[in-house]
């Protein structure tokens, strides 16, 4: 079977065995914290300095963790990939990033970090998003507004993931759908997999083990990401 139109959706399993820890863990915290605390718009209101530390820290650990097989075979399949391939992570890490710097994709391929980037910061007055390394303070003035504040580039609870309709628009055109290491508990991506049977794609989902929606994939292919993937798309 060939197909043209390609969506791939990414989770925290994608990253995993990169050292980068994945949200739902059995004790319900994230990182020792409550996810109201850390990543509601709420939280950063109440107490922005403890939601800044927590970026600062994750954005630090970006510099110890590299792009693991699975990003690598992605971004080989990115290069070779010869109708549109839309990446699509809910990742804030930057690890498809980097994996992509090291082999120039085809002309139709895009990357979307739905819930925004680590390594960015927006003004809360102003919107504009740029690029943020280093760490945040508690009050970030932003160089865009004078009342204006920099805050984490992420999507929190509550907030709009971004790039939508660019999103609909690839699942309501693509043939093949794969879902890789995400759990399926957050919306909006946890329903790609019914637009895109919608519009007939076949759909896959690799995960270590069977998710909770695994019914709603054709096929599922379980194992760690760094092995199932690579052999995945080299089966194509
Ligand atoms: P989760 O932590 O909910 O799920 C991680 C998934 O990865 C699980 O289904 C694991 O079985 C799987 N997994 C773990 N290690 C793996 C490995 N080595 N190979 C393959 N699969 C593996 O993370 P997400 O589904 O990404 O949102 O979470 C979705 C969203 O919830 C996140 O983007 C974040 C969070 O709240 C925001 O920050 C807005």
């Amino acid at each position: 079977m060939t197909h043209r139109n390609l969506v791939v959706l990414t989770g925290a399993g994608v990253s995993a065995e990169s050292g980068v820890p994945t949200f739902r863990a059995s004790d319900g915290l994230w990182c020792g914290h409550r996810v109201e605390e850390v990543a509601t718009p709420e939280g950063y209101a109440a107490d922005p300095a403890l939601v800044q530390d927590f970026y600062n820290q994750r954005r630090r650990q970006l510099a110890e963790v590299h792009p693991n097989a699975a990003h690598l075979a992605l971004a080989e399949l990115a290069a070779r990939w010869e109708g549109d391939f839309l990446l699509v992570t809910q990742n804030v890490d930057d690890l498809h990033d980097r994996a992509h710097e090291r082999v120039l994709p085809a002309p139709g391929f895009e990357l979307i970090h739905m819930h925004g980037e680590l390594l960015k910061g927006r003004c809360t007055r102003s919107g504009v998003v740029s690029r943020w390394t280093g760490d945040m303070a508690a009050h970030e003035p932003s160089p865009d507004h004078p009342d204006g504040r920099i805050r984490p580039h992420i999507v929190w609870f509550g907030e709009m993931s971004l790039r939508m309709d660019r999103i609909d628009r690839a699942l309501s055109a693509c043939d093949l759908f794969v879902s890789i290491g995400t759990s399926g508990n957050v919306y909006p991506a946890a329903g790609f997999v019914q637009q895109a049977r919608h519009a007939g794609a076949r759909t896959v989902e690799i995960n270590l083990e069977p998710t909770l929606g695994r019914s709603m994939f054709d096929e599922g292919v379980y194992g760690p990401a760094t092995r199932t993937v690579p052999e995945f798309f080299a089966g194509l």
